[in-house]
C-alpha cells in the first residue's frame, strides 16, 4: 500500500495531509526516514513513526482505556470532557467509539474501537457477554440484599421483569464483585439500589475474558487483540 495511505488509514489526515508529512520528512520506517509518499510498502503490521512517535498499523483499531472518573463516554460531552480526550489523536481522527457506555464517575475498562461489527457483538443482548464490576456500597451489605442481586430486582423501566446478576459476590462490609450480562442504563447502581441500597464506587474490572490490567494507570490505554475478549 502506498505510505500516504497507509497514514491515512491509521488516522493521520487527509491523503493531502499525510502526502506532506512524508515530504516534510517527518515520518520514519523501519528507523529510515522516507520521504516518497508512494513508496509501496506492506501495511500489515508495519511499524513506523510520525514526528518520533512510534506508531504500527492496525486495520482495525481496539483499545482498552482504564476511565478515570470525570470523563463522559460521548461524543457531545454534557458537563465533563468526553473519554476521547484521552486518547491519541490519530485514533479519534479514526473515530473509534465506546464499545457500551461507562456513567461519567464509573472507573475501570472501557473498550474503544473503529470496528462496527465488533461493538456490535459485545454489545448486542443477544450475545450478553459478561461485564464484572466492583461496586462500592453505601450501606454495609446484608444477606438479603446479596441475594436480591443474584435472584433478580425489578427495575423502574421494565416492571414486568426481573433482572439478576449473573454473579455476586461481598469482598467487604461495604463491596461487592457484580457480574452482568446486559448493558442497561445505570444497570449496576439501579439493581443496587433495588436491592436497598446504594452504589458510591464503581468499576469495571473486566469485559469478557478481558481484565483491566493492574498496570494500566488511570487515563491510560493500550492496544488489545480482540479475541482476548
Ligand atoms: N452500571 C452502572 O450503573 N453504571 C455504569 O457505568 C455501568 C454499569
Amino acid at each position: 500500500m502506498q505510505l500516504e495511505r497507509i497514514l491515512q488509514s491509521q488516522g493521520f489526515g487527509t491523503r493531502r495531509e499525510c502526502r506532506a508529512l512524508v515530504r516534510l520528512e517527518r515520518v520514519t520506517v523501519g528507523g529510515e526516514m522516507i520521504d516518497d509518499p508512494f513508496a509501496d510498502l506492506p501495511a500489515e503490521a508495519l511499524e513506523f513513526t510520525v514526528d518520533g512517535e512510534p506508531w504500527r498499523y492496525h486495520e482495525k483499531a481496539y483499545v482498552m482505556l482504564n476511565k478515570p472518573t470525570g470523563h463522559e463516554c460521548s461524543q457531545k460531552p454534557k458537563h465533563h470532557p468526553a473519554v476521547f480526550a484521552l486518547l491519541a489523536a490519530p485514533l479519534v481522527t479514526r473515530a473509534v467509539q465506546c464499545v457500551g457506555r461507562l456513567d461519567e464517575d464509573t472507573t475501570g475498562l472501557l473498550l474503544l474501537t473503529d470496528d462496527g461489527q465488533f461493538i456490535h457483538r459485545l454489545t448486542s443482548p443477544k450475545h450478553g457477554v459478561l461485564k464484572r464490576y466492583i461496586a462500592t456500597t453505601k450501606h454495609p451489605l446484608s444477606a438479603a440484599q446479596l441475594a436480591a442481586l443474584s435472584g433478580g430486582v425489578v427495575l423502574n423501566d421494565a416492571p414486568d421483569v426481573s433482572v439478576a446478576a449473573h454473579a455476586v459476590e461481598q469482598l467487604d462490609d461495604n463491596q461487592l464483585a457484580i457480574t452482568i450480562g446486559e448493558g442497561r442504563y445505570h444497570q449496576v447502581k439501579r439493581m443496587v439500589a433495588a436491592a436497598g441500597n446504594r452504589v458510591e464506587a464503581l468499576h469495571r474490572v473486566a469485559v469478557g475474558r478481558l481484565e483491566l490490567p493492574a498496570d494500566l494507570a488511570p487515563g491510560q490505554w493500550c492496544w488489545i487483540d480482540p479475541s482476548q475478549v
